[in-house]
């Protein structure tokens, strides 16, 4: 493992010793210290292109390093909790596409909060395009980041792969394009995930749906006016899926918090879903979201995503209309 050269080990795991990192760290060039952790490994950051090869950190990486920074204090309690299990715990990280966010988690995770410490995990990079594939698998091995795979399927294909486990504890999608954050999310309720942190990207699919019936809803109901120039109904489409997804979410018995990844520079790819399972849901808030989920896609005319969005969800309740 080429992890920054680190002076001395830990005898019993053979990683670094904190002593060491903390040294290593006080060791490097002032501008690098305020924004990475003792620890953390610079050959990583530089392969990911957030530092430069002098190891310098320019401003768009500066940017990308902040948000990942943010998602991780998010993520790490996710970790810690599913990382007390004695089976150890699995996340599935869906259109990881370099998977910058699976690298820094683990390092973050797995070298830096835990450094010298076993950690019985695995990181899963779930990404379509090969050759991004074929590049993690070979950084991991270089870095020597053992508990970490990475998959060429589609999140579809993925729920279904034996290469995954049967369940797993937390799923994540930063800005998986269109309806892969919504393959992630069915993913996560296949999988049993306990805990699903998600950023969507732009979603084209309800967008599509509104305005193929608009002419039909423009006349029966005024809030449709909503959905009447095409950059409201791209705009509003966006919005409504996330409603939607969260919905979904609570309708599976999910409690989910909306937030902002970082500023809202980025407009609608900044909403930051973090849904997390109890071991009891709360059955009336789950059945409340049920009848809810049905209601809003009934009410806009979204009537055909039904098998999307609400598949598992209860049968409307009776007196309930549809347009
Ligand atoms: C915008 S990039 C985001 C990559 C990474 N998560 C990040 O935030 O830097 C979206 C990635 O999702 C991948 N992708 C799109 N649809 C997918 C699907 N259905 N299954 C798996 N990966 C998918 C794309 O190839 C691309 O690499």
């Amino acid at each position: 493992m080429q992890k920054n050269s680190p002076p001395s080990t830990d005898k019993s795991t053979g990683k670094p010793s904190r002593k060491a990192l903390v040294a290593a760290h006080a060791a490097r060039p002032a501008q690098v210290i305020e924004e990475l952790r003792p620890g953390q490994s610079i050959e990583l950051l530089k392969e990911l292109h957030i530092l430069t090869r002098e190891g310098k950190l320019n401003q768009d990486a500066r940017r990308k390093l902040k948000q990942v920074y943010h998602l991780y204090q998010f993520i790490e309690p996710l970790l810690n909790e599913v990382c007390a299990s004695a089976q150890g715990f699995t996340l599935a990280d869906h259109g990881a596409g370099k998977s910058y966010l699976g690298f820094i988690l683990y390092d973050l995770f797995f070298n830096v909060a835990h450094a010298g410490e076993k950690v019985n995990g695995h990181i899963h990079g779930i990404e379509t395009r090969a050759e991004l594939v074929e590049k993690s698998r070979l950084l991991a091995a270089r870095l020597g980041f053992a508990n970490m795979s990475f998959l060429n399927l589609s999140v579809q294909e993925a729920t279904t792969s034996t290469a995954l486990p049967p369940t797993v504890d937390i799923v994540t999608a930063l800005h998986a394009c269109d309806t892969a954050t919504d393959d992630a999310i069915a993913f996560g309720l296949a999988k049993e995930a306990r805990h699903m942190v998600l950023v969507p990207c732009c979603q084209a699919e309800v967008a599509g749906v509104l305005k193929k019936s608009r002419a039909l809803n423009l006349n029966k109901n005024p809030l449709a006016e909503l959905w009447r120039h095409p950059l409201h109904t791209r705009e509003f489409g966006s919005q409504i899926t996330n409603v939607l997804r969260c919905l979904q979410l609570e309708a599976n018995g999910y409690q989910v918090t909306v937030t902002e990844l970082v500023g809202w520079e980025h407009s609608m790819k900044n909403e930051l879903i973090l849904a997390s399972r109890p071991a009891t849901p709360n059955a009336a808030k789950t059945r409340a979201a049920q009848t809810r989920l049905q209601q809003v896609l009934a009410e806009l005319g979204l009537g055909e995503l039904t098998e999307r969005f609400a598949a598992a969800a209860a049968a409307p309740e009776p007196g309930l209309h549809s347009s």
